[in-house]
């Protein structure tokens, strides 16, 4: 992936002026207090069966609009300009409430309260086994039949400096889905003035238990509803991986990407090792696993992706906190649904970057600790910079 010419969104919109290479650390000195930041607009998006009102946020900063659903904290559009100035929608989803409630496979959504699969949908904390409900053959995925996707957020919107955003709240009941614990739940989006989407989640617990929590944007830089994202370069700053049995839970493994299709540390098409024939790939059916990142744990976000797509010239950086990305490259969509643009969604049509900690982890000794417990503050954060290449 050698380009050149990269540079930051707000920049090249010109809300914040000086221009700056995708490989720097970011920060475009600010040049207007406002920084071409609108209040966030909110509107009636629908009505669930039970009553519940569901509406659909709306903010602009940095060059970047984004839609956000208070049911499940969906990211429903996130709009961004591509080397001509030309906006698109970059983010799968649908346009009306119905069919998000009808079937959607995580479309935009907060993962909660455990991102991923847990084998055999049961753990063991401090000695006491919890069940939870199997909904991906005997594992529990992304937290359960109603995980944190299916649920109504409280959203106010939030504004700190040239910041623009939203505050999402959920608290989770002691014993829903299986988990032990009251966890209050505090995720923001927030777009700052440097072309950037921030997500940054917190939760405390009453009693021990164990929390995962990502988003799961699907991705395509050409547009939603454009087709493949093969031809999609993305780099990870990864060196291992978590082999995955056939049910997908992690083998407890971590094995190295070096001679394999998992080796994207210099660079590649998404498409280009996806039909090897690799035994992984076949038990995904394309990439469905979570990366070490080399980083580790760390405080602040750090740098572990970037993702450019030829056509639009659109780059996308990804930054966490979290020690894991699940790099799923949309295997299971089957070209049974029908996107915000009214195209059909097929395999490989959009991509998850879900930064996380490791799959399974409440039954992987080895694995970082996802355990929560009363006095303490979960904290993750994930930063996604979009940016052109001329
Ligand atoms: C999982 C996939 C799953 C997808 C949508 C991803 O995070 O790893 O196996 O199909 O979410 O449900």
């Amino acid at each position: 992936m050698t380009t050149s010419r990269r540079t930051l969104l707000a920049a090249t919109t010109g809300i914040a002026a000086a221009a700056a290479t995708t490989t720097a650390a970011t920060a475009a000195p600010r040049t207007d207090r406002s920084n071409g930041h609108r209040p966030p607009r909110r509107e009636h998006f629908g009505t669930l069966d039970n009553g519940d009102r569901v509406d659909r946020w709306t903010l602009s900063g940095g060059g970047i609009r984004l839609r956000v659903l208070s049911y499940g904290g969906i990211v429903q559009s996130l709009e961004v300009p591509d080397r001509r100035g030309r906006t698109a929608n970059v983010s799968l989803g649908f346009d009306s409430l119905d069919d998000y409630v009808a079937d959607s496979p995580y479309f935009g959504a907060l993962i909660g309260r455990y991102g991923n699969r847990i084998a055999g949908a049961k753990f063991t904390l401090d000695g006491t086994v919890y069940q939870l409900p199997a909904n991906d053959g005997p594992n529990s995925l992304h937290g359960g039949t109603e995980g944190f996707d299916k649920r109504v957020w409280d959203v106010q919107p939030y504004r700190s400096g040239g910041d623009v955003g939203l505050t999402l709240r959920y608290v989770s009941k002691d014993g829903e889905m299986g988990y032990p614990g009251t966890l209050r739940t505090r995720v923001r989006y927030l777009l700052t003035p440097r072309g950037e989407l921030r997500i940054d989640y917190e939760a405390t617990t009453d009693k021990a238990t164990v929390v995962n929590l990502t988003n799961h944007t699907y991705f395509n830089l050409a547009g939603e509803g454009s087709g493949s994202i093969e031809d999609h370069a993305l780099r990870i700053a990864a060196s291992r991986y978590t082999p995955v049995d056939a049910t997908l839970i992690p083998t407890g493994t971590l094995a190295r990407v070096a001679g394999t299709p998992f080796d994207f540390r210099h660079g590649k098409p998404i498409g280009k090792d996806l039909r090897e024939g690799h035994q992984q790939i076949l038990r995904g059916q394309g990439y469905d696993h979570n990366f070490v990142l080399d980083k580790g744990i760390t405080g602040k976000p750090r740098h572990v992706v970037t993702v450019s797509e030829p056509g639009s010239g659109r780059i996308m950086r990804v930054a966490t906190t979290e020690p894991g990305l699940q790099f799923y490259s949309g295997n299971f969509l089957d070209g049974t649904l029908k996107g915000s643009s009214g195209r059909i969604y097929r395999a490989g049509d959009g991509f998850c970057l879900e930064t996380q900690h490791f799959p399974d982890s409440p039954n992987q000794p080895g694995f970082p600790s996802t355990v929560l417990r009363p006095g303490q503050t979960y904290r993750s954060s994930t930063v996604y910079s979009f940016g052109i290449d001329r």
